[in-house]
């Protein structure tokens, strides 16, 4: 027998230990933009929500609590443009638990459909459940894709910062239509647009009703992890088609998955309020500004398709340079990186940089990418 846990691949970070040694031996603090673990304050209002509800003596509802549930519909449909039926909505202990046990929940034993240049659990997920994970571009047209049970979209994308379009959002759900195939959407990095139409329209969500009124087959995640710097709570959410919710739910019930009382309190406030969203996404704009302005001097170049997400993704701009060279170059100047590796083999040549350090690494990250980092 084996175990699942000796089928899945190794953790990648644990290979980046030799450049944090290389980055520590820079004078200074290391620059650590590798992670895209948020540094910023929690918002007040989340603290507040939090502390009103210290006294939780009971169990907290798995569905959440009916305000909880009010939130996430408003903000659907006030964000996101997308009419969620009040019975499609479910408060999930962040969203990498969804992420990993979906295909679980689902009993999806088939193929599932991943983003070739990938978060890397949504193939872990498809492996826990037995299911084959198929990487696929997603952004091609579907009638070219294999059949799949289930479809995993990950717009704006971890790393690249990719964004599915409405046209693309819409083959992608007459393609489910016709396939039957289940489409789950996860739409983490929503709040943090860059670039034109996006910044003006929104992100678009495949629970628009400009993509479909009819929500069937149709998932989608969000979590308040990097929109409301609220990752050490654990607060995320799934919507979408009850139909395949509701049975989603009794399973979760009996696993025990429930999202603990104070923080379903905590995200209620912080669902209620757009105000920090977007005072948190002008930090994120002014940190990006400053290390794209750097990333040019030190020779890299980000990729012109990014639109949206709180990484740059960046390659040597003579293309000569490969992801390990530039990790362990930019570990010499004392910054920590991921390489495109991480996030399936065709982004050998990129690596990933994230926005998420504090104003003085990020001012300490620029300086030491001044000069050119292959001359
Ligand atoms: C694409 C993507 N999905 C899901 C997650 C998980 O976020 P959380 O569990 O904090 O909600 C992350 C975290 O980095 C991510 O990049």
């Amino acid at each position: 027998m084996s175990l699942a846990g000796e089928t899945l691949p190794d953790f990648p970070w644990d290979t980046l230990a030799p450049y944090k040694e290389l980055a520590n031996a820079y004078p200074g603090p290391v620059a650590d933009l590798s992670i895209g673990t948020p540094v910023d304050q929690t918002p007040e209002i989340a603290i507040v929500a939090l502390r009103e509800a210290e006294q939780s003596p009971g169990y907290p509802p798995a569905l959440g609590t009916p305000e909880l549930r009010e939130a996430m519909v408003n903000w659907w449909s006030r964000t996101r443009g997308a009419t969620v039926d009040p019975d499609g909505v479910l408060p999930t202990i962040g969203s990498k638990e969804m992420v990993a046990l979906l295909p679980s929940l689902l009993g999806i034993t088939g193929n599932v459909l991943i983003p070739e240049v990938a978060y890397p659990t949504y193939d872990v997920g498809a492996r826990l459940a037995g299911a084959t994970p198929i990487p696929i571009d997603t952004a091609s047209d579907p009638a070219t894709w294999p059949a799949g049970d289930l479809l995993w979209l990950n717009s704006p994308a971890n790393p690249n910062g990719h964004v599915l379009d409405r046209e693309q959002l819409r083959k992608i759900v007459a393609w489910s239509r016709q396939t039957g195939t289940i489409v789950a959407s996860d739409e983490c990095y929503a709040a943090l647009p860059w670039d034109e139409p996006y910044v003006s329209e929104g992100v678009p969500s495949i629970l628009a009703d400009d993509i479909s009124d009819d929500k069937t087959g149709l998932l989608a995640l969000y979590s308040a992890s990097k929109q409301s710097n609220l990752a050490g709570y654990r607060a995320a959410l799934i919507a979408g088609d009850p139909a395949i919710l509701g049975p989603m739910i009794e399973v979760r019930k009996h696993m025990g998955f429930l999202m603990p009382g104070p923080v379903q309190r905590a995200m209620t406030a912080i669902l209620n309020d757009d105000e920090h969203v977007a005072q948190q996404r002008e930090v994120y704009r002014r940190r990006r500004d400053e290390l794209m302005a750097a990333c040019a001097s030190a020779g890299l170049r980000p990729d012109p398709e990014t639109a949206a997400g709180l990484y740059l993704w960046l390659e040597d701009a003579k293309g000569e340079a490969d992801a390990w060279q530039i990790v362990d170059a930019l570990a010499r100047r004392g910054i920590l990186v991921a390489p495109g590796t991480f996030y399936g083999e065709q982004s050998r040549m990129f690596v990933r940089m994230s926005l998420t350090g504090t104003d003085d690494v990020i001012a300490e990250a620029v300086k030491r990418l001044a000069e050119p980092l292959f001359p």
